[in-house]
């Protein structure tokens, strides 16, 4: 049985390779860059495949997924990390393509693996899927448009499994961390631009990747009987803040007309009930 990890080559999906592989499982780690994949074979020996899968393309998730040999077939835990934002800009000036990126990988690759892997676990009665989501899903910021969205799907799609998957034994949890460095998500953000990455880490202490691993490894580790639904973590340093009202706002005429719309109807529904 083995533990299929996407975004194997960085960040957190680096990070819960070494530490399912330390902990004696058979893990099979999953990327587009393959180069990076094989030097983590190289460091982690035997109980690690190296399979190279683009998420956002289901004929390579299909043809991936068929690719893999004896030992490594029966898959007890997917975890969905692969997932990436791309960009910060407000949705009137944001990149379509990079819409559609995001919409891709997060929401449309993440849910087809799970599909393709759903029913040996099923018809084993056991299993478990993790996925990555984040409190983007949750809490709204400037310039997450769409990568807070895929968020939010992907905290309501592992809800909405744990209702499909009542009496099967096939444990769901989101997990949903805050602000974490050591990885490359600000880099792909920010599309190479390493100066403004490196800024967001800037004079602060954030999660590390050891730690979404570490969590990772615990939630497998609850008994058969117990599931986490949503573990959300932020580093200390991150917290919330006030909600903005912006000063000077358009003209608001149109609101004001339907407010006396509004009031004739409501005097004319009073008038009714006289
Ligand atoms: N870092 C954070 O602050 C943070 C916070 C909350 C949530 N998250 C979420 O946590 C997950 C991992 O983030 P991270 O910080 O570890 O990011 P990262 O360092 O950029 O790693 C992302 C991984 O996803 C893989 N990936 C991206 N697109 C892929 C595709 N189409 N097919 C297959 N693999 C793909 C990348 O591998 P290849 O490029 O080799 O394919 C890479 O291994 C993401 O879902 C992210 O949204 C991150």
């Amino acid at each position: 049985m083995a533990i299929l990890i996407t975004g194997a080559s960085a960040g957190f999906g680096e990070a819960m390779c070494r530490t399912f592989a330390a902990a004696g499982y058979a893990v099979i780690g999953a990327a587009r860059r393959v180069e990076k994949l094989n030097q983590l074979a190289a460091e982690l020996g035997g109980n690690f495949y190296a399979l190279q899968m683009d998420v956002a393309d289901t004929q390579s998730v299909r043809s991936a997924l068929d690719s893999l040999p004896e030992p490594f077939r029966e898959i007890d835990c997917l975890i969905n990390n692969a997932g990436l934002a791309l960009g910060l800009d407000a949705a009137h000036e944001a990149d379509f393509a990079d819409w559609e990126t995001m919409i891709q990988t997060n929401i449309v690759g993440l849910a087809f693996l799970t599909r393709q892997v759903l029913p040996q676990m099923v018809a084993r009665k056991s299993g478990y899927i993790m996925n990555l989501g984040s409190i983007a899903g949750t809490y709204p910021y400037p310039g997450g448009n769409v990568y807070g969205a895929t968020k939010a799907f992907v905290r309501q799609f592992s809800l909405n499994l744990r209702a499909d998957l009542a009496g099967t034994g096939v444990r769901v949890s989101n997990i949903e961390p805050g602000l974490c460095g050591d990885t490359e998500f600000s880099q792909v953000r920010f599309k190479g631009d390493g100066e403004r990455a490196a800024k967001v880490y800037e004079h602060t202490q954030f999660i590390l990747p050891q730690d979404i691993a570490d969590t990772a490894l615990w939630l497998y580790q609850r008994p058969a009987h117990m599931n986490v639904n949503t573990v959300e973590i932020m580093p200390v340093s991150q917290s919330f803040g006030a909600l903005p009202v912006a000063k000077n706002p358009p003209p608001t005429e149109k609101v004001q007309d339907f407010d006396k719309q509004s009031t004739s109807l409501f005097a004319k529904i009073k008038a009714w009930f006289k």
